[in-house]
């Protein structure tokens, strides 16, 4: 079960990161959280920002698929929705893994892989939910949120944290047995379907039109009159 051993500290850098350089002292489904994380990390190197929140890292070390990485994110993507759909309305999954809630940036996932020779070692996924914070650095303000702010209530983290790794331990079950219906409520909650995106997979940035969320966890992007499908990317929306 992911989560039977849980390791807490006050501070870490990242629990990502401690997860990386510590993976081979635990085994399967351990997971890290801090109270404090000094160096947290986003997608696509950017830093994340965290005061008092949700913040844990789950180590996986099963055989897994190179197909099964991304959706992974998806699998706990739809568990970090369905926690926090008891908490705030209008929530939207944007995919591939992000939690936005009237267009601000309420949690996100971040997946690392580490490669041996030939073979995944392992594969870490941090998530971050913003919970208790209320004052975000300016660059952020106007992107990011937390639950307090969108509620006026604080909560407390490690009942939080209890639900999603409980919601966590559901999905990824389901997903081993080949029940995808992680998959149906990223796709109904994605928000994206039929929107105007700007799509960057950092080999090139197009315009087009998302013409759907996949079942395989791809998205499907319209751009000059032909439809591609990715695993790997990042959507901007006009009205965010
Ligand atoms: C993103 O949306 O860019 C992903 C953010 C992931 C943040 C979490 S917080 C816990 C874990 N440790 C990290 O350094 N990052 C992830």
């Amino acid at each position: 079960m992911l989560g039977s051993k849980i390791v807490s500290f006050q501070t870490l850098a990242s629990t990502n990161t401690y997860l990386k350089d510590n993976y081979r002292n635990f085994t399967h489904g351990t997971i890290v959280t801090c109270v404090h994380q000094t160096e947290g990390k986003g997608r696509f190197n950017r830093k994340w920002f965290a005061g008092e929140d949700l913040l844990l890292s789950i180590l996986i070390k099963e055989n897994l698929k190179l197909t099964e990485i991304p959706q992974l994110g998806l699998v706990c993507a739809a568990a970090v929705y369905e926690t926090l759909k008891k908490y705030v309305s209008d929530l939207i999954i944007k995919w591939p893994n992000d939690i936005l809630v009237r267009g601000k940036k309420l949690a996100g996932i971040l997946l690392e892989s580490v490669i041996g020779e030939n073979r995944l070692n392992c594969l870490i996924i941090g998530i971050g939910i913003n919970v208790n914070t209320v004052n975000y650095p300016k660059e952020l303000a106007h992107k990011s949120t937390s639950l307090k702010l969108q509620t006026g209530n604080s909560y407390v983290i490690d009942e939080l944290q209890k639900k999603l790794i409980e919601n966590i331990n559901v999905f990824y079950l389901e997903f081993k047995l080949d029940n995808h219906r992680y998959i149906d409520i990223c796709i109904m909650n994605s928000g994206l379907i039929g929107k105007d995106v700007v799509f960057n997979n950092f080999s090139s940035v197009k315009k087009g039109k998302v013409l759907a969320i996949l079942r395989n966890g791809n998205i499907l992007i319209e751009a000059d009159g032909i439809a591609t499908e990715y695993n790997y990317g990042e959507i901007t929306l006009s009205e965010y």
